[in-house]
């Protein structure tokens, strides 16, 4: 998850042009009314206090309302299945899912793109350390749950040993460590090699995505995990490798009733996802237009940007890779208008939706009709130095994309300093500036 910069650059329109606006005009003036409402729960994103009166009202099944205190979905009267197809064409792929902005499960996607491979431990421990023989320092966090707005505290050392990918594979099974390490870490690192051996999926083999491509990130644990409610900046083809995985998902003409505007970070619904309060948050049960997909290893997921989603997975090895990719990059550029409704992240994310699907059904400015000529792997997309600009890269990528170097450089320095780049704390800076 990560705050474009086309954002970064509305926030800093907003800050020149607040002599429109008002100075004295805050973002918490121009929230929407159906603010959080009273509850006697302390229930949001990070915690949920039951209270004893709970316990008989789910025992008794007496829900005045659907799914009150229940995992996200269940308020709805239905939530589909995502589509699922077979196709492995660019074009078609890009007409009817991305340029639509349509969710899609493709079936069989993941598997074609590791040529089959069965990724055991054993194939995945031959890859572990880099090309040039040392340990791939991956990233590592010690949450499977969400708990806090940053994705901190990572993992660092197991009994005095520095984690990596080696030591990573050795222990996240082990019951003392399985419920703390969840690896989330690009591919696109230096020497990383486990990138030679996912293929870039036939549906986005195609120029204009090749070039858009942001970041490859392999995504691994033992399952029995859960994400927060969010929405991502970038489209998302995920590839479901091993283990299952369910992800339930919203439009983004939906955004407001996930009260995104009354999270302090950009792409955060507070509403705590497992056990969702409708006394506090009563819009939440008129979300519409839900899907949920049931992934199995092999399956790939279409995730169109701005999509909320939340993702669950049982208890069990499991590992995704996600191809990050944002084709509207430079068209989307300078539509944002510096108007008061324009400020609401809501209303960004609806505006931005409305904009691209009328942007990309009219024939529009990407054709993705030329096939790649050659094969492309993960690898192909390389930070080649410990950079944290984009100019070392093979590829367009973001200065996130060299995070686990930048990450690396700093707690050398003793200094952890995550946040600051990327998830979106850039924008909250800008915007407690603005406040
Ligand atoms: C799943 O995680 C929860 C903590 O979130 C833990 O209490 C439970 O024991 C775990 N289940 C399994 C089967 O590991
Ligand atoms: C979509 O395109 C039409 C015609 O060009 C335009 O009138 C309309 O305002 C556009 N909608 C958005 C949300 O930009
Ligand atoms: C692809 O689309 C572009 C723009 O519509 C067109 O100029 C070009 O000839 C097409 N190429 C092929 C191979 O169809």
């Amino acid at each position: 998850m990560r705050a474009s910069y086309s954002l970064m650059r509305t926030f800093l329109s907003f800050l020149l042009c607040s002599c429109v606006i008002g100075a004295s005009t805050r973002y918490l003036d121009v929230l929407p009314s159906f603010r959080p409402a009273k509850s006697l729960r302390e229930c949001h994103v990070h915690k949920c206090e039951r209270r004893p009166s709970d316990e008989t009202f789910t025992a008794r099944k007496c829900h005045r309302r659907k799914g009150h205190l229940e995992p996200m979905g269940s308020q709805q009267k239905s939530m589909p299945n995502v589509p699922r197809v077979t196709m492995s064409d660019p074009r078609a792929f890009y007409e009817k899912y991305v340029a639509a902005a349509e969710p899609v499960v493709l079936a069989g996607a993941a598997a074609a793109a590791t040529s089959g491979v069965e990724w055991t431990n054993e194939f995945l421990s031959r890859w572990c350390h880099l090309d040039n023989g040392r340990p791939w320092h991956a990233i590592v966090e010690m949450n499977k749950v969400i708990v806090s707005n940053t994705r901190h505290p990572l993992l660092q050392e197991i009994a005095g040993e520095p984690v990596n990918f080696c030591t990573f594979l050795r222990d996240y099974l082990k019951p003392e460590y399985k419920d703390n390490m969840y690896l989330i870490s690009p591919l696109t690192d230096p020497g990383v090699q486990l990138g030679k051996h996912v293929e870039m999926p036939s549906v986005l083999q195609c120029p204009e995505i090749h070039e858009s491509v942001h970041e490859t990130r392999l995504w691994m644990s033992s399952g029995n995990s859960s994400s927060s409610l969010h929405s991502d900046t970038h489209e998302n083809l995920m590839l479901q490798v091993f283990g299952t995985k369910s992800v339930y998902m919203f439009p983004p003409s939906q955004s407001h009733k996930t009260y995104m505007d009354y999270h302090d970070r950009y792409g955060l619904s507070p509403v705590h996802p497992e056990r969702v309060d409708l006394d506090k948050w009563p819009m939440f049960a008129q979300l519409e237009g839900g899907m949920v997909a049931h992934l199995h290893g092999g399956d790939a997921l279409m995730i169109p940007e701005g999509w909320w989603h939340q993702v669950r997975t049982r208890p069990g090895r499991n590992a995704a890779v996600t191809w990050e990719f944002e084709p509207y990059e430079e068209l989307l550029n300078n539509f944002w208008p510096a108007d008061n409704f324009g400020r609401l992240w809501s209303s960004q994310v609806r505006r931005k939706y409305a904009m691209k699907t009328n942007l990309t059904t009219r024939g529009g400015p990407i054709a993705c009709n030329e096939t790649l000529p050659a094969r492309t792997t993960a690898d192909t997309y390389r930070c080649n130095e410990r950079q944290n600009t984009g100019e070392a890269c093979t590829f367009r990528c973001i200065p996130q994309s060299c995070v686990t170097q930048q990450l690396q450089a700093k707690l050398a320095g003793g200094v952890n300093d995550r946040g600051k780049y990327g998830y979106g704390n850039e924008l909250h800076e800008l915007l407690s500036t603005f406040r």
